[in-house]
């Protein structure tokens, strides 16, 4: 799948079917998460993936943002430093969003859906997962086969994001 396609084909996929994914389809996403741009190339992010039916279930008792259960869930972690202070953590959300993003697009080229999750509860997950204290959740990734086909939800048009040399100045082609 061409990348530009993929960008505006991905949907957030909130219904899956009981499908369970193949072990070498999340080896292929964790990968592509695993090229994904850090600061300074720090790499900190730990990547837990859950299909264990007990733990998911109890994963989506705690995560107000996810309706329906997926068969795979990835909780996206930060290794964090010791003593981490807000630079650090602003880093920890960049770089797992970015890696999250290159997961989701690797799974819509591979023909499954996802959804970022950040309605959800990191102690509980912490909890559940039995996390050392280092590792902490930033992100969720649901994943599975789609069972549904959701249109694409609007977007501002260009004109009303976009400026040229100063803010306010139309950008113009
Ligand atoms: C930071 C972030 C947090 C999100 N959290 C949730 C969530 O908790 N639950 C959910 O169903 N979708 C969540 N989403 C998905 C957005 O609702 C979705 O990306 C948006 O509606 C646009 O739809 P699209 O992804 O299909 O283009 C989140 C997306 C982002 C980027």
């Amino acid at each position: 799948v061409d990348v530009l396609m993929a960008i505006r084909e991905r949907r957030s996929i909130r219904k899956y079917t009981d499908q369970p994914v193949p072990k070498e389809l999340l080896e292929t996403l964790l990968d592509a998460a695993r090229w994904a741009p850090t600061a300074s190339n720090q790499q900190r992010w730990r990547f837990l993936v859950v299909t264990n039916r007990p733990t998911r279930e109890l994963i989506r008792k705690c995560s107000p943002g996810i309706f329906v259960g997926p068969p795979v869930y990835v909780v996206v972690c930060a290794e964090e430093i010791p003593n981490a202070g807000e630079w650090d953590r602003k880093t920890y959300l960049a770089d797992c969003s970015v890696a999250a993003q290159n997961m989701m697009l690797a799974a819509h080229a591979l023909g499954l859906g996802s959804c970022v999750i950040l309605s959800y509860s990191p102690t509980a997950i912490q909890e559940i997962l039995d996390l050392p204290e280092s590792i902490r959740p930033v992100l969720v990734v649901t994943l599975g086969y789609p069972a549904e086909d959701p249109e694409p939800p609007a977007r501002r048009a260009l004109q009303e994001i976009v400026f040229e040399e100063e803010y306010g100045r139309e950008w113009l082609k």
